[in-house]
């Protein structure tokens, strides 16, 4: 069980050991060795269909096609509404532990506060803090589960949540274009789209390089707007782990990412970035990430399949199954890695009785 709130932990000299990862999980690279691999794309002219246009959606297809990430800025969010969004998170995480708990969502709540994941029950938790507002379809709104401290912060999260559904619309408009398809063919595929805003606070970590902010994963959704601070943390990997890359934090800029059924409607062509973030014992972090999903509903199946090419999906499938599909793997990918783990240590064991019965000559020679 993950702890309620990472207060106390915080001042721990040795890291709680319910956050300490198996080695081939942790930390490569450092959160503060930045990469300049992930373009950083200015979206200024965007809406110039005979000038910029052209040349900014070029950039962006092929950022989809390489990375699946790429960092945007000049996108229209205005730089106040930003800076409020994140000293007032910043504020919320500050609160004395009881406040931040009086959103608790352990127990299954839709929305508030929780340490490490939303998907509790993992062996290892993430050292992280977060707040999740779900805010769109606009009816299944539940401002019961939105934190009234402090004050203002809901009236900033509403507009910062209508602006992101903008700019994430607008974005997706390039890539329905880059298949060849309507403009409003993703959002269409969406059904009803689905926003989720997750704040992300990493306090400081007494031992970062035995754990991580946020384990190794590909979002579920379609497309992901993250804000990052100037810290530095968020890592991305196309090789399945073994080598990563630090995104290097841009003032002001968001960075955009693809999710599985982004990868899936595209039928492979633009990547669902594989990503991490780390922590460090210098700096507490804070992100916003905005998933924007598909309704469960909406099917799930590639929306364009080029000449030469198979279907990388056999059926279409409900988004709801497809989340459900990857659960059950990650899943079973933990239970095959905790029995390999059992086997080792009784393999070691086994080894060093072994040793013991044999006669001493041999162990000499
Ligand atoms: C996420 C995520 C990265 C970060 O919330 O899904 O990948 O740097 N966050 O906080
Ligand atoms: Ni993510």
């Amino acid at each position: 069980m993950a702890p309620k709130t990472l207060t106390a932990l915080v001042e721990e000299k040795t890291l709680h050991g319910s956050f300490v990862r198996d080695e081939d999980e942790r930390p490569k690279v450092a959160y503060n060795e930045f990469s300049t691999e992930i373009p950083v794309i200015s979206l200024a002219g965007i809406d110039e269909v005979e000038g910029r246009r052209a040349e900014i959606c070029k950039k962006i297809v092929e950022a989809c096609e390489d990375w699946g990430v790429f960092q945007v800025v000049d996108h229209g969010v205005d730089a106040a509404l930003i800076s409020n969004m994140s000293r007032l998170a910043r504020e919320f995480f500050a609160l004395p532990p009881e406040e931040k708990l009086r959103f608790d969502m352990s127990g299954g709540k839709k929305g508030g506060f929780i340490v490490s994941s939303h998907l509790q029950g993992e062996a290892v938790n993430d050292w992280r803090e977060i707040v999740t507002y779900f805010s769109y379809p606009l009816r299944h709104r539940d401002y019961s589960r939105w934190p009234d401290k402090p004050e203002g912060w809901i009236a900033v999260t509403e507009e910062y949540s209508e602006k992101l559904m903008g700019l994430a619309c607008k974005l997706l408009e390039v890539l329905s274009e880059a298949m060849g398809l309507e403009k409003e063919a993703l959002t269409k595929a969406c059904v009803d789209m689905d926003q989720k805003v997750v704040i992300n606070y990493y306090p400081k970590c007494p031992q970062p390089d035995l754990t991580l902010g946020l384990k190794r994963h590909t979002d579920p959704g379609t497309i992901t707007l993250l804000l990052q601070d100037q810290v530095g943390g968020l890592q991305a990997t196309r090789d399945g782990g073994n080598t990563w890359i630090t995104v290097q934090p841009v003032e002001g800029a968001f960075v955009v990412n693809l999710g599985d059924h982004g990868h899936y409607l595209s039928n492979g062509r633009f990547r669902n970035a594989d990503h991490q973030a780390v922590v460090n014992s210098n700096y507490s972090r804070l992100s916003i990430a905005t998933f924007q999903n598909p309704a469960p509903e909406a099917t799930v199946y590639p929306l364009k399949i080029r000449e030469g090419e198979k279907s990388i999906l056999e059926e279409p499938i409900t988004f709801a199954e497809m989340y459900r599909r990857k659960m059950s793997k990650d899943i079973e990918l933990a239970r095959l890695k905790k029995l390999a783990k059992e086997k080792q240590l009784q393999d070691l064991e086994n080894a060093k009785h072994h040793d013991q019965s044999k006669p001493i000559e041999r162990i000499v020679a």
